[in-house]
């Protein structure tokens, strides 16, 4: 098994590194001709539509974004609308704009680099009201499943989980997959990092969405890959499954499954040629965990983050209490959300900038992440603009709710360079860097440990977007140098890797 040989891990994360000769000598180019279509279509099934009329929950984001519901129902089972809900605000379409000689785009629910849009769901689900036990793969365009397997497939994949507990008696088991080249298209072999930033914003909305529908869910990143690979009949040189989340509680497995015998079903080409970017196809097998048993040695506690001894000014952050949160539901925040494409250095409040802290880094429920607190990345920030706090960088403490000053200053230009020369990074109230100490992270997990790193550090980056458009401010994900950005939080984040980038702030009104 290669997981436990982590070099391969590091190599691909070196050799994926922007720097400014990477990004400014390269010759590569988009060939639009060859542009990957955005979707996955499966031209001979059959079309089940979803409810369109979904649920409206009226909790606000800021606390779905973070905690369950309080819900009195014992063993809650979705409903058909509830999957339509969780469907739809992770993954839906949420807005159509039309470019001038390009024709239509199609947004989605969660953010996602290039607008490439790699990710596709699959649902595997025991007999439900309004649905049969199957294996279903949702399409957002048209908002339908369409089944691929008929039958409750659940054991395989609670079997290739190594018995996870937290799958065991999940009526529906949805899972992520991911095509490189309809990423790689654009970002080449970093489209592997890419696989777990677009997975990260989407399961912060859908981990948000169940919540909302106080519908328990646990996502389960430590699996058998091959026979999930199996189960969904994905080519795997092209298209692998990255994650599962179990959602509700209280079905019972069946004691078999019918046999998944390989599938044969048409899919519809993405573009007249894909192109094969090996590294990535490196570090996945280079991640890919080989039986059960070996998925559940894996899942557990990360390793115990340390930090430098504080020795800079601490500042207090003072988020909301429940009753004075903000209440834009989570329906309306994930409906308003889209990537601010020009800040107006409008200061945000220390309250605006505590609740994105401390909503951001409640506990994730992920197997990698079991015990109470953990975590694997640290959140560092530039503050350009909040009021009552020094403009400068930080590292944040989330167990005691503080901002450490590292360095005062006005660091705007440098963190628009920071961003690959980005102005929005530099027109940002706030600019926020996850980064992770990775050799401890590999030690524990292997090279799957890094598939959690940057996991993780998406997760926490699509809560942001959440946290901000639930305040009526905006933020984008942004891209990075990454040794750069080590070395300007540096000597506190020596030697730590950088997982992710978001800018926060208000946008500015263009013309
Ligand atoms: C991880 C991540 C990185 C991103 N990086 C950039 C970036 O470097 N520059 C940029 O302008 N937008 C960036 N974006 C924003 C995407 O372009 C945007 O999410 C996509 O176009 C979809 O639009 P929407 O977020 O408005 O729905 C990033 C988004 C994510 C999730």
């Amino acid at each position: 098994m290669q997981n436990w040989n982590t070099e391969l891990a590091l190599t691909y994360h070196e050799e994926t590194k922007h720097s400014y000769d990477s990004v400014y000598r390269s010759r590569h180019f988009l060939d639009w001709a060859n542009q990957p279509r955005p979707f996955k279509l499966y031209p001979g099934l059959e079309a089940i539509p979803l409810p369109a009329q979904l649920p409206v929950s009226h909790v606000p984001a800021l606390l779905a974004m973070a905690h369950p519901v309080e819900t009195t129902a014992a063993m809650p089972r979705p409903t058909l609308h509830d999957l339509a809900y969780v469907l739809f605000y992770a993954a839906g379409i949420t807005k159509r704009r039309v470019y001038p000689g390009y024709g239509e785009m199609l947004f989605r629910a969660a953010a996602c680099t290039g607008a490439l849009y790699h990710i596709d769901l699959y649902l595997v689900v025991g007999d439900l009201p309004g649905l049969d036990a199957g294996l279903y793969h949702f399409d957002p365009q048209d908002f339908v499943l369409r089944q691929l397997r008929q039958g409750d497939y659940r054991r395989v994949v609670v079997d290739a989980s190594g018995y996870d507990p937290a799958l065991q008696e999940a009526p529906v088991i949805l899972i992520g997959s991911d095509t490189f080249w309809r990423n790689a298209w654009k970002y080449r072999a970093r489209a592997y990092r890419h696989s777990f930033w677009d997975d990260g914003t989407i399961l912060a909305n859908l981990l948000a969405a169940a919540n909302a529908r106080a519908l328990p869910v646990h996502l389960t990143l430590g699996f058998a890959d091959a026979p999930v690979n199996a189960l969904l009949g994905l080519d795997t040189d092209r298209e692998v499954a990255l994650f599962l989340v179990g959602l509700g509680a209280g079905a019972l497995l069946p004691t078999v499954s019918p046999p998944a015998d390989p599938l044969q079903v048409d899919v519809a080409p993405l573009s007249a040629e894909e192109l094969d970017y090996p590294a990535i196809r490196l570090i996945h097998a280079a991640s890919s965990l080989d039986s059960p048993e070996d998925a559940a040695e894996w899942r557990g506690a990360a390793p115990e983050t340390s930090m430098p001894a504080t020795s800079g000014d601490l500042f207090t952050l003072c988020p909301d209490t429940k009753e004075s949160l903000p209440q834009a539901t989570l329906e309306d925040v994930i409906r308003r959300r889209g990537s601010a494409r020009q800040f107006s250095q409008r200061p945000l409040s220390l309250t605006q900038l505590s609740n994105v802290l401390v909503r951001t880094t409640q506990p994730i429920p992920a197997d990698f992440l079991a015990a109470p607190g953990g975590r694997i990345n640290d959140l560092y920030c530039i503050v350009n603009a909040v009021s009552d706090v020094p403009s400068g960088s930080y590292v944040f403490h989330p167990q005691d709710k503080t901002l450490e000053l590292l360095q005062a200053g006005d660091f705007r230009l440098q963190a628009g360079a920071l961003a690959l020369g980005q102005e929005l990074a530099a027109d940002a109230s706030v600019a926020v860097f996850m980064l992770c100490d990775l050799p401890p992270v590999l030690e524990r997990f292997g090279n799957r440990g890094y598939r959690a790193a940057q996991l993780e550090a998406g997760i926490l980056g699509g809560r942001i977007y959440l946290a901000a458009y639930a305040q009526d401010f905006g933020a984008t994900g942004l891209t990075f140098f990454d040794d750069d950005v080590t070395a300007f939080f540096s000597p506190h984040a020596a030697d730590k890797s950088v997982m992710f980038l978001t800018a926060l702030g208000y946008a500015a009104r263009r013309g």
